[in-house]
């Protein structure tokens, strides 16, 4: 008998990675590809769904390939994603009816605002965890019903999506049920993903019927809502498919609690971050979905199947890596690898502070409107302090949530466990470590979203039996003590908030 494995689907916000895990957690394959970004007008980001699916077929079968593994070895497929990110496609024919409108995309802002206008805000909390805002998929999916292209007939009539949508002819889903639908034919969505659309009530776990009307949204779009490891499966692979074997994909989380269940967070208290695009700050609190009142958001963590849904507090940082790549695309890097030299190579900012609000600010803050700020410069300014600003930034946003996080919680995190492509960076790690005075925990394993979502798959198809097991799997790599002193690392800190007023509402046509 061949060994046997987990297969993994990471579909982000940049690429799309395909994994395979051993039982001990390790890697066996691992292939990625990059995709598009569209950017219509400013604020505004697309994908092409077509290409994320022609992607992540390649993307499986290189990976498979190159590990000279054969799909039937997989036991189980696990997916996970960026979230938010919103689709509609036809029912009939499976083809998007728009391009995705991703997480970071700004145009519905003004509808949010209308929404605070007419006082919805405090019920949309309620009932979904979330702060309104452009985030996330309602205003998204409303956005595309209201704009795409209608559908041309032969006899020249046209039709509308709302009456389309209406007759049930439309689906809509995150990432995770678009990939779920072209693997298995499902329609199916997990409590995670679900939880991000502002749609779906996190305590009666169910789609809202208010909000479905405030959206105009028929239920009928929406995918029926699983738990994130499924015993029953979400469906199998189609044997005369791309992958030529029939797979249980049988477990998704959204790519943030991939990340947390990856990282073996899974008692209340255990808290991650992962360094990707954004940053988003995840805690466990059990059963209890926690009410903030510090700018978080309060969202499932996950559930296995047949227990109870787990609950999380959120802190959603919109930039930090981008803001790496933002030094690179204006040229003032040639990769990521050097901002540590370049930081490291000046004693500090020389009172340089850079607010990476380039898509708005997110948690705690939640100004749509804000936009990427540097205060501080002089004539002395080199690129060098524009680069330490950028790294500092990315640790004062942690701390901001990491404040918020305590304050809602009353659980003071005494480790936080780190991922994502950032952490590779010592520096940052250790600057991260002094600005919340905090240890920070880097493991052996850093794609822990890939991990999280096949240890979810390999757990609904007893590849893995109790999640005991996976608390074994995981092992440290580096832990970073602070060494800073308190006073300075507040000092650092205080000037912070300054900065974040002055990149506050910023964008207005
Ligand atoms: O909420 C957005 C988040 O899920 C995106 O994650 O890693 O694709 O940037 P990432």
């Amino acid at each position: 008998m061949p060994d046997t494995y987990v297969g993994a689907i990471d579909q982000g916000t940049t690429g799309t990675r395909f994994m395979v895990f051993d039982h001990s957690g390790n890697v066996v394959a691992n292939s990625y590809e990059q995709h598009e970004q569209i950017y219509p007008k400013p604020g505004w980001v697309e994908h092409d769904p077509t290409e994320i699916w022609e992607n992540t077929k390649a993307v499986v079968t290189a990976g498979l390939d190159a590990a000279d593994l054969d799909a039937t070895q997989l036991e189980a497929i696990g997916i996970t994603n960026q979230r938010e990110t919103t689709i509609v496609w036809d029912r009939e024919t499976g083809r998007p009816i728009h391009n995705a409108l991703v997480w970071q995309d700004r145009r519905t802002t003004d509808r949010v605002e209308e929404l605070e206008e007419a006082g919805k805000i405090e019920m949309i909390r309620e009932k979904t965890g979330l702060e309104a805002d452009a985030y996330f998929s309602a205003t998204k999916t409303e956005w595309i019903l209201d704009n795409a292209e209608p559908l041309k007939l032969e006899s020249a009539r046209t039709r509308d999506l709302r009456e389309r949508a209406r007759d049930g002819e439309l689906l809509m889903g995150t990432i995770d049920s678009w990939l779920i639908y072209n693997l298995t034919g499902n329609h199916i969505t997990d409590v995670t993903n679900a939880s991000r659309t502002m749609l779906y009530d996190i305590e009666g776990l169910s789609w809202d019927a208010e909000l479905l009307e405030e959206f105009d949204i028929p239920e009928s779009m929406l995918p029926e809502v699983r738990p994130s490891s499924d015993e029953a499966t979400y469906g199998t692979t189609d044997p005369d498919g791309f992958l030529g074997a029939e797979v249980p994909v049988a477990g998704a989380l959204g790519d943030q609690q991939a990340a947390l269940f990856g990282q073996t967070c899974f008692d209340a208290g255990d808290a991650k971050n992962t360094y990707g695009t954004g940053s988003f700050y995840l805690m466990n609190t059990g059963e209890e979905a926690v009410e903030s009142d510090h700018g978080l958001l309060t969202t499932i963590g996950f559930q296995m199947s047949g227990e109870p849904v787990q609950y999380a507090l959120e802190g959603s940082i919109f930039i930090t890596g981008a803001a790496i790549e933002w030094l690179e695309d204006v040229d003032l890097i040639k990769n990521a690898a050097q901002t540590a030299e370049l930081a490291r190579s000046v004693e500090s900012t020389d009172g340089v502070y850079m607010v990476p609000a380039f898509t708005g600010l997110g948690a705690p803050h939640w100004d749509g409107r804000a936009r990427g700020t540097i205060v501080g410069m002089t004539r002395g300014t080199r690129k060098e302090h524009i680069v330490r600003a950028t790294l500092e930034s990315i640790a004062y946003q942690t701390r901001d949530i990491a404040e918020a996080m305590e304050a809602d919680s009353g659980v003071e995190t005494t480790t936080l466990r780190v991922d994502g492509g950032a952490v590779k960076n010592n520096f940052l790690c250790q600057l991260q470590s002094d600005i919340i005075q905090t240890e920070i925990s880097r493991p052996e394993v850093d794609e822990t979203t890939a991990l999280g979502s096949a240890y979810a798959a390999g757990l609904a198809v007893g590849y893995w039996d109790t999640i005991d097991e996976l608390r074994d799997n995981w092992q440290v790599d580096r832990n970073f003590q602070p060494e800073m002193a308190p006073e300075q690392a507040d000092k650092m800190y205080g000037r912070w908030d300054d900065a974040v007023e002055r990149s506050r509402d910023w964008a207005h046509e």
